[in-house]
């Protein structure tokens, strides 16, 4: 493998600050867009096209016609989360830095790093295999423009198999095939408690405070003991089963290991009756992300906020409903709030749960490609995170393979996101050897 080449161009890839949620970064997504577009071409593609949105346009791309031979949909995104706080990467985002054998930049594994294995897997062996292409620019922010594609042209995810590369390993040489993925409720709450801002000192002591009020609200929510208090929120919330609870105990996790290295804080939180894996992957959470309004310059203002607002989301687990868990977010801050407050809620975006059956024959082609170059097969677990548009691609009935290359410490979403340069060459490996499978004996009753 031309390791150097390789290396160049995913630099060139990384560079791009494709941030899909901040508007300023636009013409940024538009030209990662066209970085994969151009990829798409180098590799044969007859039809390249840029689908569904001016601003983050959804790259498409249709392989050269192999007749007879399987067709594999690839997806994955080339948007990126925000890359803040700056201060606290040791090289900069969007100057993709190699150290330690380790790949540091925004994107490097999430999702950039893990699109251009599935890519450059194709380019080295040209396996006979119909590829079809979806790589988004809002996987980041909801996945809106592609849903509503989706939804206009189902015909899109017509295939034998769906493979998309965005997860990771569970553990070093461990790698995973996910059976869930949790979906999200993105909403901002308001709590406004007065016509405007008001003199603490005039009017401190006798006036209502919309951040005092807005905490007090956001702690009726969720308790210290980790409970969420939405009514019916847990109602459809199933225990994982026997089966799965004693695949994750085998796992090589230790909530110890777990809390000094990954999550790097003094204690765990959550609700403790659960095991650690379980609330991460099978029970639902209310996070709060960032909250605004009254005085937050440098300096000192006394001054009494009349507005405040908090960016939270609810992640949540099979049989849960997106549409549901909104009304009844939307009911409970109605009731959490005293009558003199006015709360509002407002959604950004969200996405419904994924559940994915294993057991269609691809998975064995995936797995034995796993075993072959890593020495390891594919352990069924869930994730955590959310791909939105997880639901809508399995629709037409192919198996979608969840799977992933990167490893648990990678730092997604974090300050110095990293790739490991053994899990880059071995994941195009893999992928490589997997398109030879599936090419040699398809899948399925149409191969
Ligand atoms: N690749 C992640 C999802 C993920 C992360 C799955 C870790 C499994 C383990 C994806 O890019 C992501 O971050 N999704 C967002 C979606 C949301 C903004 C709608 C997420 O989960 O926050
Ligand atoms: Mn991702
Ligand atoms: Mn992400």
């Amino acid at each position: 493998m031309d390791t150097d080449r390789l290396l160049g161009e995913l630099a060139d890839f990384l560079r791009i600050p494709s941030i899909s949620t901040l508007p300023t970064h636009d013409a940024d997504c538009r030209a990662a867009a066209e970085w994969v577009a151009r990829e798409l071409r180098r590799l044969g593609c007859r039809e390249v096209q840029f689908l569904a949105s001016d601003a983050h346009p959804v790259v498409w791309g249709a392989g050269p016609e192999v007749p007879g031979a399987p067709t594999l949909l690839l997806y994955g995104h080339y948007d990126v989360q925000p890359p803040d706080p700056l201060d606290e990467w040791t090289t900069p985002p969007f100057q993709p830095t190699v150290r330690d054998g380790k790949l540091f930049a925004r994107g490097a594994a999430d999702d950039k790093g893990q699109v251009f294995c599935l890519l450059k897997a194709i380019e080295a062996g040209r396996p006979p295999v119909n590829f079809r292409f979806l790589i988004e620019g809002e996987e980041e922010y909801g996945s809106r423009a592609l849903f509503d594609m989706l939804h206009r042209e189902p015909e899109r995810t017509r295939a034998d198999a769906v493979l998309i590369a965005d997860m990771a390993y569970v553990a070093p040489r461990w790698p995973a095939v996910y059976t869930a993925l949790r979906g999200l409720c993105y909403a901002e709450i308001t709590v406004r408690t007065a016509k405007s801002d008001l003199h603490s000192g005039e009017f401190g002591g006798a006036a209502p405070n919309a951040h005092e009020e807005l905490l007090r609200l956001l702690g009726r929510l969720k308790t210290a003991d980790g409970r969420i208090h939405i009514p019916g929120l847990y109602a459809t919330v199933k225990r994982p089963s026997k089966t799965e609870l004693a695949t994750w105990k085998r796992l090589p996790f230790r909530d110890g290991e777990f809390l000094k290295h990954r999550v790097q804080a003094k204690a765990l939180t959550g609700l403790k009756a659960y095991p650690v894996l379980e609330r991460l992957w099978a029970l639902p959470t209310f996070e709060i992300h960032g909250i605004t309004g009254g005085f937050t310059e440098d300096g000192a203002k006394t001054v009494i906020p009349a507005e405040a607002t908090a960016k939270v989301s609810l992640r949540l687990v099979p049989d849960q409903r997106l549409n549901t868990v909104e009304r009844q977010l939307a009911a409970a801050v109605k009731r959490a709030a005293p009558k003199y407050v006015e709360a509002s809620v407002r959604f950004l975006h969200g996405a419904d749960p994924a559940t994915v059956k294993v057991t269609h024959p691809a998975f064995k082609l995936l797995d034995r490609a796993f075993r072959e170059v890593v020495g390891r097969g594919t352990v069924p677990v869930r994730a955590g995170g959310s791909i939105p548009v997880v639901p809508a691609l399995g629709k037409g009935g192919a198996p979608v393979l969840l799977t992933g290359i990167g490893l648990p410490d990678d730092r997604l979403h974090a300050p110095n996101e990293k790739l490991d340069l053994e899990q880059l060459w071995d994941g195009i490996r893999v992928f490589r050897r997997f398109y030879e499978l599936l090419g040699s004996r398809g899948v399925g009753a149409k191969s």
